[in-house]
């Protein structure tokens, strides 16, 4: 499973590239708007920088929500650098776009999945990566887990080559799950990353292992 930080924040994501674990990153409005980014040339600039600073695939989204328009923004997106991925929304217009993108080599992630049946059609349109929001699904008391095992599932039987990328990941143990429902990619915030670190017994572990080490030295 591949590991993506989902931030703009340029110190969480070189810290997270530091670890040498990291495959990608994925951005959203939201998180571009968290810290402080607005305007276009502010923007693509950002995006430049993260794609410099990241060996692998950097999700930058569109905002537009018709079929043109989403194309004239994505051309540009993608004409940043070659790493970026054209972030499209689950709309009418999204799929037909994704198929644009598709039948013109440029690579997408379909954002704001929360269905088998979405993931299909993003599948259909030939979409690189496919985002089911895991934390959000939980949040209206569904299983964000389950929708990723079922896509999992169908994606295996149909043999569709979209990769799915978990997102809205709020935890260590959300990781842990979609490795095991068949994530083929994690996307997720500093904090949950560096949470899979954890265990008390490490803690301990290390701590009895420096103190008998003093013993020999
Ligand atoms: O990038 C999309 C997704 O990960 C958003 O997460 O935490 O806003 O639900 P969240």
């Amino acid at each position: 499973m591949k590991f993506f930080i989902d931030t703009a924040d340029l110190a969480q994501i070189k810290e997270a590239n530091d670890l040498g674990i990291l495959d990608g990153v994925t951005t959203n409005p939201s998180l571009m708007a968290k810290v402080g980014i607005s305007g276009e040339a502010a923007v693509t600039n950002h995006y430049k920088t993260i794609a410099e600073l990241v060996d692998g695939d950097v999700s930058a989204e569109v905002v537009s929500t018709t079929f043109n328009e989403i194309i004239e923004e994505g051309k540009k997106l993608h004409a940043i650098h070659p790493n970026i991925v054209v972030k499209v929304p689950m709309i009418k217009d999204g799929i037909k776009a994704l198929k644009w993108f598709s039948d013109n080599g440029i690579k997408t992630n379909c954002t704001l999945v929360f269905s088998a049946g979405q993931a299909i059609l993003a599948a259909k349109a030939g979409a690189n990566y496919v985002s089911p929001f895991i934390g959000r699904i939980d949040d209206s008391n569904w299983d964000g887990v389950q929708l990723i095992e079922e896509i999992a599932e169908i994606y295996n039987i149909q043999g569709y080559e979209t990769e799915i990328l978990a997102a809205s990941i709020r935890s260590p143990l959300h990781i842990v799950k979609c490795a095991q429902a068949g994530a083929n990619v994690v996307t997720s915030p500093l904090e949950p990353i560096l949470g899979l670190l954890k265990h008390p017994l490490t803690d301990l572990g290390l701590a009895k292992f420096l103190e008998d080490a003093k013993k020999f030295k």
